[in-house]
């Protein structure tokens, strides 16, 4: 049976990606340590022996985390946000490497079905909100209305207007009810979103992750790029901030992105060392977000 999406990738790459992207995906062979996106503040990743250890230490820093959120119970989410291949699921995956699945629970919702598309547009993200000592991490969240189903025309200018009008209001009302709400955006450049589009087609297991919304994306970059502009500028608010997380290197972006939780709570036992200092090029605010 042939993929749904046999070579498209590939094709793209050949035929239609922008120059400057397809010459930093070719001066780096096959060379995964190389970082390739324009402007990214380091070269190579982060070595894997320094990562893990410090990646170890900040799971510790969850699992205290966890234990205080369960005790005092705490309301903790965590919104994962950015482009397709950005890093969401893999950078969720360490943080609930070694968290117990009950307290830490995930939420990755299919796109609206029949009923919840009647709802009110909220409705069923409210339903997975946490209660008391829980900590939910959201693998895409109310932000798809501004960005993919704008970018993809799912829904309607006034749709997405009405999202604007509400959803720092909703977000205000969480927060002011105690509930601890992270928004992270992953960002991703260019170059490396179509490298790992291209890594992702040609493995056995990964091909049959890509998708249409995936292949027809990458021609909508420029339309994504102002939809997310905006986005981070209606939304970024005092009451629930971006934390901007630049994900070119997956393991600097995965220890941020744990960091960017661990800074929001005061949990018992904190260990300040063991979190170590934030890299201000790689976990900032919206201005990080080019
Ligand atoms: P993922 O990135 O989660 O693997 P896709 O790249 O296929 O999934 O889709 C991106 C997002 O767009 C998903 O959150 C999906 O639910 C949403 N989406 C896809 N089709 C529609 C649709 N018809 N209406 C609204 N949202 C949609
Ligand atoms: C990601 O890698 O950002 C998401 O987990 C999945 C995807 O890229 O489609």
């Amino acid at each position: 049976m042939p993929l749904p999406f046999d070579g498209a990738i590939t094709d793209y790459y050949e035929t239609e990606a922008p120059e400057a992207v397809r010459a930093a995906i070719a001066r780096a062979g096959g060379d995964r340590n190389r970082l390739i996106g324009a402007g990214f503040p380091y070269a190579r990743r982060m070595q894997k022996a320094h990562y893990k250890s410090r990646l170890a230490a900040l799971q510790v820093e969850l699992a205290k985390l966890q234990r205080w959120a369960r005790d005092a119970g705490a309301r903790v989410a965590v919104l994962f946000e950015g482009r397709d291949a950005a890093g969401k699921g893999g950078t969720i995956k360490r943080f609930r490497a070694e968290m117990n699945p009950r307290i830490a629970r995930l939420v990755a919702l299919s796109a609206p079905s029949g009923r919840e598309a009647m709802e009110w547009y909220f409705q069923r993200y409210v339903r997975q909100l946490p209660a008391a000592g829980e900590i939910v991490l959201f693998d895409r969240s109310w932000y798809n209305r501004a960005v993919v189903e704008h970018v993809f025309g799912f829904c309607t200018a006034a749709e997405r207007a009405h999202f604007f009008h509400q959803v720092t209001d909703f977000e205000k009302m969480l927060v002011d009810d105690g509930i601890v709400l992270v928004k992270l955006w992953l960002d991703v450049s260019r170059a490396e979103q179509l490298r790992r589009f291209l890594v992702r087609e040609r493995d056995p297991v990964k091909q049959w992750k890509v998708s249409r919304i995936d292949v027809e994306g990458l021609r909508l970059w420029e339309a994504y790029s102002d939809a997310i502009r905006e986005t981070l500028g209606r939304t970024h608010t005092a009451k629930a901030p971006w934390c901007v997380v630049r994900s070119d290197d997956k393991r600097r972006a995965r220890l941020e992105a744990i960091r960017a939780v661990l800074a929001r709570l005061d949990y018992a036992h904190k260990d300040a060392e063991a979190i170590g200092v934030r890299d201000p090029t790689i976990l900032g605010g919206p201005e990080l977000w080019r």
